[in-house]
């Protein structure tokens, strides 16, 4: 059991009752906030995510503005592949770019080792910074991206509609394919135990893109390497498994494991609910485009959402996936406030 003084989040990760449901929104430090705007000015993505000073000064800027129950790390899902050699680059409103795919055996057997130390040491750091800082009712939740969503980017070279690449990779080449999904799994592992050890009190595995995948695909693989990570992770950090596009995919995911599953807005929350079962919380899942609607939609859509939680302990109150760049600001204010307000008990 945790403390009642343990943050809302935590306790409702271990399913235990809270006064109001505990929220805080993906992407909740970025781009829509006019003093990251400004911090980006100064510094490239990468050096905002490198620099510990500057990656705890964005990580802390929602929660100042915001009641939001947690932080979430400034930092991205491809740092970690920066060792592999590919070619990372932000490109200027493109997202990211990986100039030298991987998409044959021979791409993967060409592969340097990950050391998780040399490149994202630095964020270990943030982490201990951010905590140093933040009240003890909000936690900080710690992040990487899962396998899938990863090894997506680096055989595309970038975000992909069909991926057409990564699929074609696992159906011709699976061994090179389970090859390359064993050393992200590893590194990424090592990579959330030092953001645990640093002071992370949860973690949040993305597998953003993974709705792509048939439900035996994602069994033969991807599961078994989803599931490596979250075993090897240090017992007692509750894990967030959230993935877009899972409607059919939510027993398998729950199979790779989590505490809590992530819940985008295409399904109902009662039914993903329904369909994970009683011993597992759910995270979501308001569809981000509601925050771009007046304030009494909003407040309507954060009633239904609520309404399908039920009051049940164990729900995470978030976006179904992250806070778009045209949101305005006040509106994710009232959206925290009106979580705590229509959820109180
Ligand atoms: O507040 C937070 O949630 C923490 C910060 C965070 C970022 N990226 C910052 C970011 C987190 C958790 C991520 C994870 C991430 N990165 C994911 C999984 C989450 C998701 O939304 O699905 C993915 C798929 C990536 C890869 C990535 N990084 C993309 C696709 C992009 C382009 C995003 C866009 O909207 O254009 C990035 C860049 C990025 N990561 C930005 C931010 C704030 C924008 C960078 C900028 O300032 O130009």
């Amino acid at each position: 059991m945790t403390s009642p003084e343990s943050p809302l989040i935590l306790r409702a990760a271990r399913r235990e009752p809270t006064p109001v449901t505990p929220v805080w929104l993906m992407r909740q430090a970025g781009r829509y906030l006019p003093e990251y705007r400004a911090m980006r000015e100064r510094h490239s993505f990468l050096e905002l995510c490198r620099n510990p000073e500057a990656a705890a000064e964005v990580t802390l800027q929602p929660v100042r503005r915001f009641a939001v129950d947690a932080a979430i790390l400034f930092a991205d899902i491809l740092l970690i592949v920066e060792p592999l050699d590919v070619g990372l680059e932000f490109a200027k409103g493109e997202g990211p770019v990986i100039h030298r795919p991987v998409r044959s055996e021979a791409d993967v057997a060409r592969l340097k080792p990950i050391d998780v130390e040399s490149s994202v040491g630095s964020v270990f750091e943030t982490v201990r910074l951010v905590r140093g800082a933040l009240p003890p009712r909000v936690a900080l939740i710690g992040f990487a991206g899962a396998p899938f969503t990863v090894a997506s980017y680096v055989v595309e070279g970038g975000a992909s509609r069909d991926y057409l690449h990564t699929k074609r990779l696992m159906y011709e080449a699976p061994a090179a394919w389970h090859r390359l999904m064993e050393v992200l799994a590893d590194a990424t592992a090592t990579y959330l135990n030092g953001q645990i050890d640093a002071g992370a009190q949860l973690v949040q595995l993305f597998d953003s893109w993974v709705g792509a995948l048939s439900p035996d695909d994602y069994r033969a693989y991807v599961l078994p390497h989803s599931r490596a990570v979250i075993r090897a992770l240090r017992p007692g950090t509750p894990v967030i498994h959230f993935g877009t596009g899972t409607a059919t995919l939510l027993p398998l995911m729950r199979e790779a494991g989590g505490d809590v599953i992530g819940l985008d807005w295409r399904v109902d929350l009662d039914r993903g609910w329904s369909t994970l079962g009683p011993d597992v919380g759910v995270q979501g899942n308001l569809d981000p485009a509601v925050l771009l609607a007046t304030p009494g939609t909003i407040r309507e859509r954060v009633r239904a959402v609520l309404a399908r939680a039920g009051g049940r302990p164990g729900h995470i109150f978030n976006l179904g996936h992250g806070v778009h760049q045209s949101t305005p600001v006040e509106h994710v204010g009232m959206l925290v406030d009106m979580v705590h307000e229509l959820s109180a008990r």
